[in-house]
């Protein structure tokens, strides 16, 4: 795997070159936003709707003084430089430097940083025959809409899903309400064929691959439920998937010990799957 190539406050390095002060307040404190693309032949994938985003996570914690397009310009050139054509691409602005103090300090100044990396994608067969997902108890913070660095919780319950053998944990409240997964959006399917999915709301990050799936089921007429589902109706429905922009549309077919459904994807989430990945051809086909 060539290396993952970085681009700190202007400066392009690679990635195991890169030294951030040990003040900085990403590191102290989580005092910082992300963002994750996927770069598909050499091109970001959605790229406008995840700068839209990430103006959101910075305004939503007060880090001002970032100029987002020239953050997007050394997007680009790092990329290019790269040379990776199936990517990733990883985005993070801290708060800055400055001596530990909760508050915010008075003139720090935000560290941009990101890099490129090969991307390895899930198992073909993972996507087409559906995964599995574990149950965890949802104990993340009232903020989840802001794509923050403060991951704890997501960390602990995709560590969990991991040890079971899950490609994800699926986050419970305590009255059973399924939020989303521990870095992809859910979605089901009911036995009348309605895409249900959590509205957005502060206990979920509006995901990017959501919002397009949502999209494509509006061009397919596929009718949408925003609203979450329960636990208590896992034994019944008949489809569910998650998405990300790593997992793409990705079914699954068994949650614990509850198989979904038939215990295979359904046909709502293979026309969704099929729908995203012909989304794909359509950008790659539109690009210069
Ligand atoms: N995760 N929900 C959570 C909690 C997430 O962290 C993510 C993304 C999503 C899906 O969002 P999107 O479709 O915009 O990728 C939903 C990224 C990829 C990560 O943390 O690596």
């Amino acid at each position: 795997m060539t290396e993952p190539l970085a681009n700190l406050d202007g400066q392009i390095l690679p990635l195991s070159q890169v030294k951030i002060p040990a003040t900085d307040r990403g590191f102290l404190f989580g005092d910082a936003i992300y963002e994750v693309l996927r770069v598909y032949q050499g091109k970001p994938w959605l790229e406008e709707e995840h700068f839209q985003r990430l103006h959101s996570s910075l305004k939503a914690i007060r880090i001002s003084g970032v100029d987002v397009d020239r953050l997007r310009e050394r997007m680009h050139l790092t990329l290019r430089q790269s040379g990776h054509q199936e990517a990733l691409i990883y985005m993070q602005i801290t708060r800055g430097s400055a001596p530990r103090s909760h508050a915010f300090p008075e003139n720090s100044k935000p560290l941009e940083f990101l890099y490129v990396q090969p991307y390895r994608d899930y198992p073909a067969s993972m996507r087409e025959e559906g995964a599995r997902a574990l149950l965890q108890p949802d104990i993340r913070w009232g903020r989840c809409d802001i794509k923050s660095t403060n991951l704890l919780g997501n960390v602990l319950a995709m560590q969990a899903a991991k040890e079971a053998g899950c490609v994800e944990a699926i986050l419970y409240l305590p009255d059973g309400t399924l939020t989303e997964a521990s870095h992809s959006s859910l979605f089901g399917v009911d036995e009348k064929g309605r895409l249900w999915t959590t509205p957005n709301n502060p206990d979920i990050l509006p995901g990017i691959t959501r919002l397009l799936v949502l999209r494509l089921a509006d061009k397919l007429k596929i009718p949408v439920h925003e609203h979450s589902l329960n636990r208590s109706q896992l034994s019944a429905i008949p489809e569910l998937f998650i998405t990300g922009t790593g997992a793409e549309v990705m079914p699954i077919v068994q949650v614990d010990q509850q198989k979904i459904g038939t215990g295979k994807p359904g046909p709502v989430t293979i026309r969704l799957r099929l729908a995203y990945q012909e989304a794909v051809q359509e950008f790659l086909a539109g690009q210069p």
